[in-house]
């Protein structure tokens, strides 16, 4: 699969590198950069200066990192960068690294400063024009610029730190100890909108209709008069870079949607009926529960699991796309081009070593990287809360705009022991009902997932109307997350938490036990299998 053509941002938008500094913040620094509609990149400290103007820059940022300016090792500002004249705004450690490369001086202060601060604004310059000479900010840190550098002005300290801002405006160079792309940062966004607007000139065109626009244009670009496929997986991101293609060039696109029968109650449907109704593309539906079922009979080990349903959905996907391109030839057409919705974050973490694996993800549901068609990214400059919005700006239906993450593998994860259909329709039904009770309760946005586990191999005594049960136990889990690589079981209320056990058991036979999942990632994973 040849990664070509791949959807620019254009000249519409201005562009802000973030240098990451191996920062906890360097996405959401870069996230908040967009909020102020300002286009942003992440970028390695590891990049040439010449690399970076290559891409234009508008304004730089230095991003934190755990690092001490002084320890072996330390990643050090790109060689040059203060001398091209482009606005750089240092932050945390980026403030540090910018005053120790031009002769200031870095300590390790006694008092570490962590969380909440009084900040006081000594001159307020560019950045803190017009803001509260008194505001709270965010820090985390343990070394402290204790001298700024030659023709700098110190604008802000704290009781902890001398240096807490400073800038030399003249040299577009600017610098705060403290984390402006927190929200406990009171003004952070206003500071970090004086850099944006005032120091550097950006423009704040990076807005849902422009990035909508663009991105038409740049798919036009790319596909010419060829015909495209996509594959539906129910999820946003496909569902909303098949909108855009849609949008872009009609009628050659034709998507596929391979329903595998483990995906949750409602959800064919809403592919098939209120998707297509939104959008009007042509959808080409592969139903194939039952070759699925017959290829995961017997199959208990999580791992077998993933291997059997990744090969059998690419074995459909390609028998479905050999089926179109054969109808485009008989046209006297080809297929040239395969819709994805690779998101920013893929891209980012595409860049830095791989994590060890633990579990066969992200080729679960996906394709194999040896399909002979060129890709088409709409997606791929954006982070999932843009798409999302760009979803709703192309009038999708909210149940697929806002659907919470699901794995490719679906309920066949959640189904501990062998997946059959009696067990399928068991959790399928226990599902409903915990994600029907979590909307009603109005939780849904702010629970990064929430779903049923089933035990199926395991049964427990109960009792029911004077009978003694023997059922299977349900599992709840819900976890609050930022990016799904940590995350923390959410505390539902417990009223919440009665309605769904009660509900689940008088309305789900077989299920005789609800239990409530309090592991955090780590040490849990949020998916069981
Ligand atoms: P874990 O269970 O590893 O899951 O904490 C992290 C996130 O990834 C989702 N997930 C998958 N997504 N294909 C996917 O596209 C997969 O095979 C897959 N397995 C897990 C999971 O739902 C969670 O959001």
């Amino acid at each position: 699969m040849s990664a070509v053509g791949i959807a620019g941002v254009g000249e519409a938008f201005d562009t802000v590198l973030v240098v990451d500094f191996g920062a906890q913040y360097a996405q959401l620094i870069a996230r908040r950069v967009r909020e102020c509609h300002v286009y942003s990149e992440i970028v390695p400290p590891t990049m040439s200066v010449a690399d970076m103007l290559a891409k234009r820059p508008k304004a730089v940022i230095l991003s934190g990192g755990p690092k001490s300016v002084y320890s072996p090792g330390a990643p050090a500002v790109p060689a040059g960068l203060f001398d091209t004249g482009v606005p750089t705004l240092g932050i945390c450690y980026g403030h540090q690294a910018m005053a120790q490369s031009l002769g200031g001086t870095v300590a390790r202060t006694e008092v570490a400063e962590y969380g909440g601060t009084a900040l006081a604004v000594t001159a307020p310059g560019v950045l803190f024009a017009d803001l509260p000479t008194q505001q709270q900010v965010w820090m985390s840190h343990g070394d402290t610029v204790t001298r700024e550098p030659p023709g700098f002005r110190v604008t802000a300290t704290t009781p902890a730190t001398p240096v807490a801002g400073f800038e030399a405006p003249e040299r577009g160079l600017y610098g705060v100890q403290f984390h402006p792309e927190v929200v406990h940062s009171a003004r952070g966004l206003d500071v970090l909108k004086r850099f944006l607007y005032d120091a550097a000139g950006c423009r704040p065109t990076w807005t849902m209709v422009s990035i909508v626009e663009e991105a038409l244009t740049a798919i036009r670009a790319q596909v010419g008069d060829s015909r495209v496929i996509c594959g539906l997986s129910g999820g946003v991101d496909s569902a909303v870079a098949a909108a855009l293609v849609h949008k872009a060039v009609g009628d050659q696109l034709t998507c596929v949607f391979v329903d595998h029968g483990l995906l949750r109650a409602g959800e064919a449907k809403q592919v098939e009926r209120d998707y297509v109704a939104s959008t009007g593309v042509e959808l080409v539906q592969v139903k194939c529960a039952d070759r699925f079922a017959a290829a995961l009979a017997g199959v208990t080990d999580p791992e077998a699991k993933r291997k059997v349903i990744g090969r059998e959905f690419i074995r459909v996907f390609e028998e479905a796309a050999r089926d179109l391109e054969a109808r485009a030839e008989s046209q006297g057409a080809t297929i040239d081009f395969l819709v994805q919705g690779t998101l920013y974050p893929d891209v980012i973490e595409s860049g830095s070593p791989t994590a060890a694996k633990i579990k066969s993800h992200h080729n679960v549901g996906g394709l194999p990287a040896d399909l002979h068609f060129a890709l088409v990214e709409p997606l791929r400059h954006l982070f999932k809360d843009e798409v999302r919005r760009v979803g709703e700006e192309l009038g999708l239906p909210p149940e697929i705009v806002w659907r919470q993450p699901f794995p490719g593998p679906g309920l066949a994860v959640r189904i501990i022991g062998e997946v059959t259909p009696e067990r399928l329709r068991l959790l399928r039904a226990a599902d409903e009902v915990v994600r029907e009770e979590i909307r009603k309760a109005g939780l849904d946005r702010e629970i990064w997932q929430v779903f049923a586990v089933l035990l199926a191999d395991v049964r427990s005594v109960g009792v029911q109307g004077d009978e003694r049960t023997y059922g299977h136990p349900v599992v709840i889990r819900a976890v609050t997350s930022e990016d799904a690589m940590t995350a923390d079981w959410a505390r539902l209320p417990y009223d919440v938490l009665e309605r769904i056990a009660n509900r689940v058991i008088n309305e789900v036979p077989g299920v005789n036990r609800v239990a409530y999942d309090v592991t955090s990632k780590p040490p849990g994973t949020i998916e069981w299998e």
